[in-house]
């Protein structure tokens, strides 16, 4: 049994904006990561922070243009937390050595991406906002937090309510188990579950799969956000093509040049993101290729050097100004109900960043919002922990007789996802891909705990994405209306 007095399962925003912060306090944390410190979603985001910072701003604009995108089905007091905060926990953050681009004045520079009325932005090196955010983190965290990588969570030790800590296994193969007064998911979102995504190769859903078997209440799940741009060839996708670029002008064009989104959205190409996504992906369907023309956008090279190495890197010149383009799954708005101080159902058990679903970003996420409620609800969260003790019980962890058979591969349940619970979901077909994940319940009993002894991590990889799958297709069949990013057809 290894003990530490708060235990984070993730190394993203939000779960090192919760360990920076506690460092302030001397609390002692142990961070532990799948794969390498910066394998998460947090790094290869190439949008920035939104945030009312600029003297035309003001966080009441932010909230309606959070709550517009959202649809209305926001949460408004997390939504009014979260932006009426945010400009305060910025400039602290800035106070720490977080350097933002500039504009030729030596202020802030505010860019513009999907959704917004005003430009609101801001960028770190320009589209390596999340990488530089993630570095900043690590510099600000101090020696009482401890860092483990390639360590799974496989499962939340969890009796009657409360959590006191987590089962692990190294990629050496040794289990560990930890008792933690307070354990803090974040373990990012689900990309992986579809065949497309700007997601980290790490993201397979284990963070909702992990709180379902713990008796965690999720919220949300129907709602998955697609990015209409990632830079895609030959129907394979090779990273993201930020909404930036339409911010500074690209173009949504089809193979004869018509701009798709003229007629269909008053924002045009910065309609929210659930519009687009739809519109380029009809496109798609019809065997329409479809580009992003980057003709007006001044300085591609400077502003958007991510975009500019996944390009050249894929044989996409950049100065040909058209960059193939296609959806992918990018964010997951539901997850672990959790308030903006990261508290869940189970006492103990605190869910920060996108693993969470603390209701900010309704049906569909308004664009930049997600590092910034990393920051900031990973903030609060630590700022709740100081504040409430905590003490977790020992507990006797029961070895379960249930293990897998045979699974499917991950290709395979990323295909059915984005047929059955993809960017379009046709009502008639929901009770299809239900069944076709019970089949790998164990005993047809529900998704239940395994034998960690007789399981591998890759089949808890596996097994994982097929729990989130079948949530996220429950929830999915479960609402009957259009709203947002759930788009339901008969
Ligand atoms: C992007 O750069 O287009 C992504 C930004 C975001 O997801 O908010």
């Amino acid at each position: 049994m290894i003990k530490t007095d708060i235990l984070i399962i993730g190394s993203g925003i939000g779960a090192l904006s919760v360990a920076s912060e506690l460092c302030k306090f001397h609390r002692k944390v142990t961070v532990i990561t799948k794969a390498l410190t910066k394998s998460c979603n947090s790094s290869l985001a190439q949008g920035g922070i939104s945030v009312a910072l600029s003297d035309e701003d003001s966080y009441t604009l932010h909230y309606e243009d959070t709550m517009t995108a959202g649809c209305n089905i926001n949460d408004p007091d997390a939504v009014l937390k979260l932006v009426s905060t945010a400009p305060e926990v910025i400039r602290e953050f800035i106070n720490t050595g977080m350097v933002f681009d500039k504009d030729e004045n030596g202020n802030l520079a505010f860019g513009r991406e999907g959704a917004h009325r005003l430009n609101r932005i801001i960028h770190a090196g320009g589209d390596r906002t999340g990488l530089r955010v993630v570095e900043q983190l690590l510099r600000n965290i101090t020696t009482d937090v401890t860092i483990i990588q390639n360590e799974m969570a496989l499962d939340l030790r969890v009796k009657n309510g409360k959590c006191s800590g987590v089962i692990t296994r190294n990629s050496e193969g040794e289990i560990h188990c930890y008792h933690a007064n307070y354990t803090i998911l974040a373990t990012g979102g689900i990309g992986q579950l579809y065949p497309s995504t700007s997601n980290d190769i790490t993201i397979t859903g284990d963070g909702i799969s992990m709180a379902y078997r713990a008796g965690c209440r999720l919220k949300n799940l129907e709602f998955i956000q697609f990015h209409p741009t990632m830079l895609t060839i030959d129907g394979k996708a090779y990273g993201l093509v930020s909404e930036a670029v339409r911010g500074a002008g690209g173009i949504l064009v089809n193979d004869k040049g018509e701009k798709i989104m003229e007629g269909v959205h008053p924002q045009k190409d910065l309609a929210p993101r659930d519009v687009v996504a739809r519109e380029v992906y009809a496109h798609y369907l019809k065997g329409e290729k479809i580009y992003l023309d980057i003709s007006n956008v001044k300085d591609f090279r400077k502003k958007f050097p991510t975009v500019t190495e996944i390009c050249e890197e894929h044989g996409v010149d950049p100065d040909n100004r058209l960059l193939p383009v296609a959806p992918g799954a990018h964010f997951h708005m539901g997850g672990v109900e959790a308030t903006p101080e990261g508290i869940t159902n189970i006492e103990g058990l605190f869910a920060v960043g996108e693993v969470a679903c603390t209701g900010v970003h309704g049906a569909n996420r308004l664009a930049s919002n997600s590092l910034l409620e990393g920051i900031v609800f990973g903030k609060l969260t630590a700022d709740y922990i100081v504040n409430h003790r905590i003490t977790a019980e020992e507990i006797a962890d029961e070895p379960s007789p249930y293990t897998v058979g045979k699974l499917p591969d991950k290709a395979e349940i990323q295909i059915q996802m984005m047929e059955f619970v993809g960017i379009v979901r046709h009502s008639g077909k929901m009770q299809e891909i239900i069944d076709w994940f019970e089949q790998y319940m164990p005993d047809h009993k529900d998704f239940v705990r395994l034998n960690i002894d007789k399981t591998s991590n890759n089949q808890y990889e596996i097994y994982n994405m097929l729990t989130t799958g079948w949530l996220i297709a429950k929830a999915a069949a479960d609402r009957h209306n259009s709203i947002g990013a759930h788009y339901i057809v008969e």
